[in-house]
Formats: structure tokens, sequence, C-alpha cells
């Protein structure tokens, strides 16, 4: 009797299961492009514990290489139980392949944060773009700029002007290359500060690939060189920020009390990670715009069940900022403001 009231229990367990955890046996699959990114490690940590509310998710890593992403990609797009991907690509070119064989199985896809080409995205059924608006991020960085220096005028008129040519000289310290953020950012922070009526004069410039170390390796390398001249850096993210930061306070000029943009130069990033703001409020980076990836992550999310369930946009509560495609808008960051957020 009592073996019988087990069995009957445990099943009507499992058919309580197969009822409530229906929603969780949806199985989806992140693709991250290199675990050491420190912006995507807190943008996909916070996407895996909002999906796994609702989602079993798996997360793969390509640490840089494209081939064995791809390896990864396959291997889920062709499994039964997986629902939707969403890929945070290595290479943006490599994205055509993979929305021709998703389409071709009818799986959604998702790309974040590296943008594939218009067309790529577009060719493909339920393929979507969520990321940042690279270009506004470059203008936010030269408004911050700006508010620092107060106007061209003000600038050449003051000891801000290191060397006194009348130049504004920047070092740019860039992403990767092929990069939608790396080009969009540098590009439209250097024609608003010349929109704002400043000589600008890159003094140097080099890709470190996202990377603080590599940032740091590279303005060892040049600053001798420069070191009377540089005005300004500008950095494509707050972790190459934090790698000039890191090279300038182990110099023998660095006085710990004093703020490192008044001893040496303002260093603007973009991203606003933990540890970038955690640079603002010891004064050592002077400003950031937030790449808003919580934003990113709604979007996400709210779309995910719309795809599995070939739902409709049309009640879909964000614009799209063009075919396919949803940016968010990022925000400023600063000396002036961070301890008002
Ligand atoms: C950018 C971000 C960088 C890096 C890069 C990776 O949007 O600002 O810090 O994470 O994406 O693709």
């Amino acid at each position: 009797m009592m073996k019988i009231k087990f069995k009957i229990s445990l099943l009507l367990l499992s058919v309580l299961c197969l009822t409530s955890c229906s929603k969780t046996d949806f199985h989806i699959s992140l693709f991250i492009y290199n675990s050491s990114d420190t912006f995507m490690k807190g943008y996909s940590e916070l996407l895996v514990s909002t999906l796994e509310n609702n989602y079993k998710v798996s997360t793969y890593y390509a640490e840089g290489s494209q081939s064995y992403q791809n390896d990864q990609i396959l291997n889920e797009l062709y499994s039964e139980d997986n629902k939707l991907l969403l890929v945070n690509l290595v290479d943006r070119l490599a994205a055509k392949t993979i929305i021709e064989k998703a389409t071709s199985l009818n799986k959604p896809l998702i790309f974040l944060n590296r943008q594939p080409l218009a067309n790529d995205l577009k060719s493909g059924k339920n393929c979507y773009y969520i990321g940042a608006k690279p270009e506004s991020d470059g203008q936010l960085q030269a408004e911050i700029i700006n508010e620092y220096f107060i106007s061209n005028e003000n600038f050449i008129n003051s000891d801000l002007d290191k060397n006194k040519n009348g130049l504004l000289d920047i070092i740019l310290i860039k992403g990767e290359q092929g990069h939608q953020d790396t080009e969009n950012r540098s590009r439209n922070a250097i024609d608003t500060l010349m929109k704002y009526g400043y000589q600008v004069n890159i003094l140097n410039t080099s890709f470190c690939d996202w990377n603080r170390v590599q940032a740091e390796e590279y303005i060892a390398k040049i600053y001798d060189e420069y070191q009377n001249d540089i005005d300004l850096v500008i950095s494509n993210n707050d972790d190459m920020a934090l790698g000039v930061i890191d090279y300038l306070k182990k110099l023998s000029t660095y006085q710990k009390d004093v703020p490192l943009y008044e001893s040496y130069f303002p260093i603007i990033g973009v991203d606003a990670t933990s540890v970038g703001l955690e640079a603002i409020q010891n004064q050592e980076m002077y400003g950031t715009v937030k790449n808003d990836y919580e934003k990113q992550v709604e979007i996400i999310t709210t779309l995910i069940p719309i795809l599995i369930n070939n739902g409709s946009m049309i009640d879909f509560p964000f614009t799209m900022d063009s075919p396919n495609c949803f940016q968010t808008s990022g925000i400023k960051i600063s000396q002036k403001n961070y301890l008002n957020l």
C-alpha cells in the first residue's frame, strides 16, 4: 500500500513539473566573443540571471576565435531543444553564414553588442540586433570634454593647453579594428569637438582591442615622447582608459591627493562599468558615457517570447532605430554629475 502511494505521488510530482516547469524547459544559448571583456562580463551576467527566471540558458565563450564560435553555434542550431540563439559575434562579417543557416532551420537569432552588416541582418528571418548608439556615445564624450574645457577660447587662454600651441592635442585610444563602436565613437567625438571650435590635433592613436593591459602598454611606449603635449585622452571604452590611469599612477610624479585630471589631463571613457565608475569616484577618470546594457537586456528579454512564440511585433514597446535594430542612447557621467546619479 505504502509503495503504491509513493509511486502515485511521484507520478503526480512529475506531472506537476511537466506543467509548471514547461516554461523553463525552453532552451536558449548565449554566445560571447570573449570571457575576458569587462563590459561583456557585466552584461552577460545580468542577461543570464534575468533569463534564468524563465528559460534554461547555456553560455559559450569563443575566446576571440570565430571558427570556434561557428562550431559552438552550429551545435546549438541543430539541437531540437534549442529555441533561440543570442549571439555576440567575434567577427561581425561572420553573421551572414550564421543568418543563412538559422533562417533555413527556422531558428530566431538576436545579435548583441557586435553589429552585423545591415544587408546581412535584413536577409534573415527573425534576426535582430540590440546594441549601443556609437555615434551618440562619441558626441556625448565631446560634450563632457567641452564641459571640462568650457570653450575653445577658455582652453587656449589657460594652462589646460599644455604646450600653448592653441591646438587640442589628443591621444585617441581605439577599440578593435572593424568594430562598429570603434570608428563611430572616435569619429563623432572628434567631429563634435571640431564643431565646438577646437583645433583638434591627434598626437597619436592606436587600437588596443578594448583591453586594459594593452592600453597601459601602449601609453607606456609613447608617454615620454608626448608627455608635455597631451591635453586629453579619449578612449573608446573604460577599460582602456583605466589602462592609461594604471600607467600614470605608477609614475614618480603621481600625487595621490590631487585629482588625476588636474595633475595630468582628463581621460574620458565609454561604458560606465563598475570599475570605470569607481575611477570616476576616485577622481581618476574625468568622465564616461554609459553603455546602457540594462536597457539592452530589457529589450532582449521582451523580444525573446515574441520570437519564440511566433508573436507579432505590433505591440513591441521599443522603437527600431534601423531595420531590425534597437540601439540604446548613452548617458553622460562625469565629475560634474556622478554624485547626483
Ligand atoms: C563595446 C564596449 C567595449 C567592449 C566591446 C566588445 O560596446 O564599449 O567595452 O565590450 O563592446 O564588443
